[in-house]
């Protein structure tokens, strides 16, 4: 089980695309590792469409994608004709590859597997775990999901939105935030700081306790709201 700012450990596993090794897959992108309970289940595929549409949003972002389920390789292949099918595409190359997990090895290493759902042979199988790894390869967010309920994709790309966001400028993203939306300044931030970085721009919310913690700006465009 890998915690929250851990490094990710590394790996080496068998793909539609040959072997990989992790982090020489990584490379210095972000990467987001989804898991499926099973090949060929309906919410699965809606999922992994849902990820061949957003690539382009992906790459923006300079994420990597890749999936994994307990099945073979060869399961995969086959199961990818539906996924394309189902997102309606029709390119040769899938746009990225899906570990095979048949002995479970690797998701009982990574903790994504799910006691209460088994496979035919009684097996568990993996949950819909979502991994975020930056380029440093530390685990930056970590959700796992119930096989019963599909993700929500438009989250996961405003998670990576915030967390890019956060990385460069001393701000953090509030409730239901969007690209774009208002920002709250850090609380690590002094008042004095704060002025000085935004002047006119910042805007205090008046609280009854009289603090002045809540603390707004717009979303930081360019380096000349940076605070590191
Ligand atoms: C599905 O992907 O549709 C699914 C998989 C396992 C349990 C329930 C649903």
């Amino acid at each position: 089980m890998v915690l929250l700012g851990e490094q990710f450990p590394n790996f080496e596993a068998q793909t539609n695309i040959g072997m990989i090794n992790f982090h020489e897959w990584i490379g210095n992108s972000w990467a987001i590792l989804f898991s499926h309970p099973n090949d060929f289940t309906p919410v699965c595929t809606t999922e992994l469409a849902r990820a061949v549409k957003l690539m382009p949003e992906f790459q923006r972002l300079g994420v990597k994608v890749i999936a994994l389920s307990c099945n073979s390789v060869d399961s995969h292949v086959e199961w990818i004709k539906d996924i394309k099918s189902y997102a309606d595409v029709t390119m040769d190359d899938f746009p990225y590859p899906i570990i095979e997990d048949v002995s479970r090895i690797l998701s009982t290493k990574l903790g994504m597997l799910d006691p209460d759902e088994l496979s035919k042979e009684g097996l568990p199988m993996s949950a819909r775990a979502v991994f975020i790894i930056d380029q440093n390869k530390k685990m930056r967010l970590s959700i796992i999901y119930p096989a019963t309920t599909g993700r929500n994709f438009d989250e996961i790309i405003r998670v990576i939105e915030s967390l890019q966001l956060t990385d460069k400028y001393k701000v953090a993203t509030p409730v239901d935030w969007k690209k774009g939306d208002e920002v709250m300044v850090q609380p690590t931030v002094t008042d004095n700081q704060a002025k000085k970085l935004y002047a006119d721009k910042l805007k205090i919310i008046p609280v009854p306790s009289g603090k002045q913690y809540m603390r707004i700006v717009p979303q930081p465009e360019d380096s000349s709201m940076s605070a590191n």
